[in-house]
């Protein structure tokens, strides 16, 4: 026992156990430094003991056997990240760890991308205003001279494209609370979607389809699903070949709606099927299909769909197409969630 006392008072993780009465039970030294506690602790209710904003909610999603994990939240000069374990006695177990540098150096590493993505915008933006006012009389030029301002006109809107995305990314990245939900219903969303998309898919002669009971309803960030949805659309015209369907479709089920997006195209090897979601991966399809993409439609997706409480899932393989499906938990709070 003096052993275990020991690695507890030892330990770089804050360990916080709080009894079914609210009082705390076990109170180790770092603790004491994350959560600058002036009075011992143990024994005396954990609100008044422990001044963190965010304890009473955590108590109570622990205690409700919801799964707490690595959730970061700030004291006035540390970010903590905080994980929950309900213990066979009802005691609540909250694990501490500092990510104060971790956190600075993310901030950091984002602030750098989007700066640089902010002020190269200025130029890139000026460049195509030139290109496009050269090829406005474009009857004086010479055929080839013609050939390159298009190239240069076609890559600075790629390079334009790719700093908006940047900048998108980082605007949901540095955004810390959970979206606000509203319980509406889902097919007019998706029905919006899929208008901005028309133009696209006749182009691409891809035909596109939705099946959804009007009646539907779902708690849901509206702007959020209509950027899931419209970036999954949109991939799946690009990687469909001529002549596919696209299919939206929506299911209900026991404790979540289903959306899902399926198309006949390229499909996604197994082997990317995880790392498609980060920012910048492009699968070989991708590279080959569209060489204008920039890699960043499925790392904003699943940003969007995390800050939403909403899942994502991916079924696929090449040549068979694939099923993009964002799972919306039937029972979520229709409220802001923090
Ligand atoms: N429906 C799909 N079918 C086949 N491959 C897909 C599909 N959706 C995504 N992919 C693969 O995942 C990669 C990443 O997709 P993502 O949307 O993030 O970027 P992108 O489409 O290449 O570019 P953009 O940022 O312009 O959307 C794609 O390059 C492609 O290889
Ligand atoms: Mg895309």
């Amino acid at each position: 026992m003096a052993w275990g006392d020991d690695l507890l008072q030892a330990s770089s993780v804050g360990i916080l156990v709080i009894g079914p009465d609210w009082c705390v039970r076990t109170a180790n030294k770092r603790i004491h430094e994350l959560l600058r506690v002036r009075v011992e602790p143990i024994g005396r209710p954990v609100l008044e003991a422990i001044a963190l904003a965010e304890l009473q909610s955590l108590v109570e999603r622990v205690s409700r056997g919801e799964d707490v994990r690595d959730v970061v939240v700030a004291t006035g000069d540390a970010d903590l990240q905080v994980s929950g374990t309900l213990l066979g006695s009802g005691e609540v177990l909250l694990e501490f760890i500092d990510v104060t540098q971790w956190q600075q150096a993310e901030r950091a590493r984002r602030d750098f991308v989007a700066n640089m993505s902010h002020e190269l915008r200025t130029p890139i933006t000026a460049v195509m205003g030139y290109s496009e006012t050269l090829l406005a009389d474009r009857s004086e030029l010479g055929p080839e001279v013609v050939e390159l301002l298009l190239a240069v006109e076609r890559n600075a809107r790629r390079l334009r494209d790719l700093f908006e995305a940047l900048l998108r990314l980082h605007r949901i990245e540095t955004r810390r609370r959970q979206l606000p939900l509203q319980r509406q219903p889902i097919l007019p969303i998706l029905e919006s979607v899929l208008a901005t998309a028309t133009e696209v898919a006749s182009r691409r002669t891809v035909t596109l389809g939705i099946a959804c009971e009007p009646e539907t309803e779902a708690a849901v960030n509206e702007e959020a699903l209509v950027t899931i949805v419209s970036n999954l659309v949109h991939n799946a015209i690009h990687y469909s070949h001529p002549g596919g369907l696209v299919d939206v479709s929506v299911e209900r089920q026991e404790n979540a709606v289903v959306v899902t997006v399926t198309d006949e195209g390229i499909g996604v090897e197994p082997r990317h099927h995880e790392r498609i979601f980060e920012r910048f991966y492009r699968g070989d399809g991708g590279r080959a299909h569209r060489p204008s993409g920039t890699g960043l439609g499925l790392a904003i997706v699943r940003h969007l769909a995390l800050a939403s409480g909403c899942g994502l899932s991916l079924q696929s393989s090449p040549g068979e197409g694939s099923q993009f499906a964002i799972h919306i938990p039937r029972y979520a709070s229709a409220r802001s969630r923090v």
